[in-house]
């Protein structure tokens, strides 16, 4: 949820700078589904800049262990109302925005992206709340064999792969069982 006017722009609406999911912890072979309640317009999307996949970005991501994320700071996310101060991987650079694209759609439309996509919240100007839901998947075979898009600059360490569950039983998966394969 974005709510409109800058009204709550920290913690659970924090309002991403420009990423990769990469840099949050995520495997190579993450696949995002985006997906608006409400139609959405320009002024409440997320910005994709698509001319960074294969760009590196100076960015914070060695810093970030998702492991430590977890421990410390995800669940503070309902106590940042003002400033989120949590060590989110920050880009250090400026980023060119010519490549900047944002999609809007209907409500139910799903965009997909990839973990490798430098994405951000667009700042939402549209007078009206964006509510949206997400989920991301892994190809189980992709992250054993290493095939995805090239990490070009994330230096994140820990990994998300232990909150997938398999769909066939929701059984969750055992991170440890992919040491190395996701790299
Ligand atoms: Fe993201």
């Amino acid at each position: 949820m974005i709510p409109a006017e800058n009204y709550l722009t920290a913690g659970v609406s924090y309002n991403y700078k420009a990423h990769r999911d990469m840099w949050y912890g995520h495997p190579q072979q993450l696949v995002n589904y985006w997906v608006p309640v409400f139609p959405v317009v320009g002024e409440n999307v997320m910005s994709m800049y698509t001319d960074y996949f294969d760009r590196p970005v100076k960015n914070g991501s060695n810093a970030y262990d998702y492991d430590e994320w977890v421990a410390n700071h995800r669940f503070a996310a309902a106590d940042k109302t003002t400033k989120d101060d949590r060590p989110h991987p920050l880009p250090l650079e400026e980023i060119d925005p010519r490549g900047e694209i944002r999609i809007a759609g209907d409500a139910g439309d799903v965009m997909m992206f990839s973990s490798n996509h430098l994405h951000a919240s667009a700042p939402n100007t549209s007078g009206v709340t964006r509510f949206s839901y997400d989920l991301r998947t892994i190809n189980i075979d992709d992250v054993l064999s290493g095939r995805g898009p090239r990490n070009v600059d994330s230096g994140a360490t820990g990994t998300t792969l232990g909150d997938f569950l398999r769909v066939s039983d929701l059984e969750p998966l055992r991170a440890e069982q992919f040491a190395g394969a996701a790299g």
